[in-house]
């Protein structure tokens, strides 16, 4: 098979990364140059600074992404950019430099959703992985489950209809002071508390679809605190965390599990930033193997955002030729449909 070498560019948050992936799933290079020392003190993302960041950073990105993967611009088959959801500053940096590398270079042009993205993570860690397999998508924008039928398409089973699992883990960091980003903090002091210690709800965990809805867990852990604060009594951070982050897991089990009887496959996938947590890959794990269904997970630096995702998914876009047009726009709120 002839290698077909494809650039990736992702700048739709706070990190500016390239890659160079061939043919989908053989990673040459994937460099991320992250901004969040930047961004740190502010408690999260500023957008102004951000756009700033991408604007200084992508060229020397995209010329050390080059280099290690040891190819030139006329070695490229195809050039790839995430076009949303995120913000529009940073996108539009993205974008920009695609285009022109993609119109100087006289090479196909291809748009990617950022969180098709993420789930491509897999195909580069697991070489096997093939359709149909059940894809839970959880990020700090997104909380999607999907069915892929074969690997370039897909069908969308359910989704948040508030907020996302990521945003609600942010969310309760900032109140307990527990720094930026909240996930991988959370994370690591929930490994110290009690998980039933304090009684928190499930929303939509028996309802028959295959929806979720994170912000009243939220709200109930901002009530908490607040009903702890004004009684003068203390507030046992691990405990609370613990108690949030079971919840947390067990909605989402409770979902991939549905979808893996109902429509009988044998394979799950986790995508997204929150695809990280520790609890959720073991519980999961755990209750997927009882059924006889195999789990898969990026490893940790495909979970984040990365280039490689984006040149990963950009390669089935290339087989079906699906390029995009030098009009091509950023879309802050683009959604997989
Ligand atoms: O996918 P991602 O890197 O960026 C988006 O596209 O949103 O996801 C970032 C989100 C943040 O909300 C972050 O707190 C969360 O993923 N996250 C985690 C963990 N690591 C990152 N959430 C729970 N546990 C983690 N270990
Ligand atoms: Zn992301």
């Amino acid at each position: 098979m002839e290698n077909r070498l494809i650039l990736g560019i992702e700048s739709s948050c706070d990190e500016t990364a390239v890659a160079v992936v061939s043919n989908g799933r053989d990673v040459l290079a994937n460099v991320v140059a992250s901004q969040v020392d930047w961004h740190r003190k502010f408690g999260g993302v500023v957008p102004e600074i951000a756009s700033r960041k991408h604007l200084e950073l992508i060229n020397p990105v995209i010329e050390e992404a080059l280099s290690e993967a040891q190819v030139d611009f006329e070695d490229l088959t195809a050039v790839a950019v995430t076009y949303g959801p995120g913000l529009v500053g940073g996108l539009l940096v993205g974008i920009a430099a695609a285009k022109a590398i993609a119109y100087s270079q006289e090479l196909p042009l291809i748009a990617v959703n950022h969180i098709e993205g993420h789930i491509y993570a897999n195909l580069i860690a697991h070489q096997n992985l093939e359709a149909p397999v059940v894809c839970l998508t959880v990020s700090g924008g997104h909380s999607d489950l999907l069915y892929f039928q074969e690997l370039g398409d897909y069908q969308l089973l359910g989704r948040t209809r508030d907020d996302a699992v990521g945003e609600a883990f942010d969310k309760v960091a900032q109140v307990l002071d527990l720094g930026f980003p909240g996930g991988p903090a959370i994370d690591k002091l929930a490994s110290q508390g009690e998980a039933d210690a304090i009684q928190l709800p499930r929303p939509l965990i028996d309802a028959d679809n295959y929806d979720f809805s994170f912000s009243g867990l939220k709200t109930a852990v901002l009530n908490y605190i607040n009903n702890q604060q004004q009684r003068g009594e203390r507030i046992v951070k691990a405990d609370l965390v613990a108690s949030f982050q079971q919840a947390v897991v067990d909605i989402l089990v409770a979902k991939v599990t549905k979808a893996v009887r109902e429509l009988e496959v044998e394979q799950v996938m986790l995508a997204g930033g929150v695809a990280a947590n520790s609890q959720l890959r073991a519980e999961l794990e755990e209750e997927l193997s009882a059924l006889g269904v195999k789990l898969y997970f990026p490893p940790l630096k495909l979970c984040t955002d990365n280039a490689a995702m984006i040149a990963s998914a950009a390669y089935y876009h290339w087989q079906q030729q699906n390029w995009a047009g030098y009009d091509l726009n950023a879309e802050p709120n683009l959604k997989l449909e």
